[in-house]
């Protein structure tokens, strides 16, 4: 990837179906990693607030504590496109908050664009939001923010209610749409109505891209892990691994040897 990926870029792939990819990167380290791997697009997620921060839920995480994440990606100086994640009651209360806050990520957090979860009902504040200049990333079907209401992190079926909110978000003006927990068919339906692209996890194989959790992928979770992330590594076992042959070797006297010393 030699060019900076921007939301330009974003839509040139929908038109041209070149696929998308995405994922979540917290801090310098794995952003830089992510650069290197060419991945297009970093979330800070506030999915932090799990994996990072061993919440049950996102619904704490603070708006702090996404500009300092989204500040430790930005230093990483990513060729991907650095959205964040505006955090539960960062922008519901009102298009002033909304427009604000998301200002901040990008002001104090260094990102590039934004993202807040929500169709019809938050259609106004990324209307508002845009019109300030911010790019606006929607996410709609299973929205982690709302566990409550939903009752759990539930696949959601509603397919007039997806439907309908794809096309308000894009109406409001946001550059792509992530499309969580969702059906597959109705997932390539979504995509296949609406002109800018749209992003899955766990919706199915015709999104326009795909995001993942970072520690999903990489095998870092020890937990449950739902059905769609899929491990493309096993960092977790290695890094156990890693731990108990350094503790072994300094119980024995074996390290640090004359090669680990001055
Ligand atoms: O916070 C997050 O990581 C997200 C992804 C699951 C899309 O919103």
């Amino acid at each position: 990837m030699a060019k900076k990926v921007t939301t330009t870029t974003f839509m040139k792939k929908k038109e041209s179906g070149e696929k998308i990819t995405a994922v979540t990167s917290y801090d310098f380290t794995f952003a830089g990693l992510a650069h290197e791997a060419e991945i297009d697009m970093i979330l800070v997620g506030d999915s932090l607030g799990m994996v990072v921060q061993g919440h049950p839920s996102t619904i704490p995480v603070t708006m702090e504590e996404m500009i300092y994440h989204s500040k430790m990606v930005a230093r990483a100086k990513p060729l991907s496109l650095i959205v964040a994640d505006m955090p539960f009651l960062s922008y519901e209360t009102s298009v002033f908050e909304a427009v604000t806050n998301s200002g901040l990520l990008l002001k104090k957090g260094f990102a590039e664009a934004v993202k807040l979860e929500g169709g019809v009902e938050v259609a106004e504040k990324i209307e508002a939001i845009t019109k300030a200049g911010i790019p606006v990333q929607a996410h709609i079907g299973l929205t982690p923010q709302s566990v409550h209401q939903m009752g759990g992190f539930k696949i959601q079926r509603d397919e007039d209610r997806i439907v309908k909110d794809a096309h308000a978000v894009e109406e409001a003006g946001a550059f792509s749409v992530v499309l969580e927990g969702i059906p597959s068919h109705i997932a390539k339906r979504v995509t296949s109505e609406l002109k800018i692209p749209t992003i899955g996890i766990g919706a199915g194989i015709d999104c326009d891209g795909q995001i993942l959790v970072m520690h999903d992928l990489l095998g870092l979770n020890r937990g449950h892990v739902p059905k769609f992330a899929k491990k493309f590594a096993n960092l977790g076992d290695l890094a156990v691994e890693a731990f108990a042959l350094y503790a072994k070797e300094v119980k024995e006297g074996k390290f640090p040897g004359d090669e680990h010393s001055y």
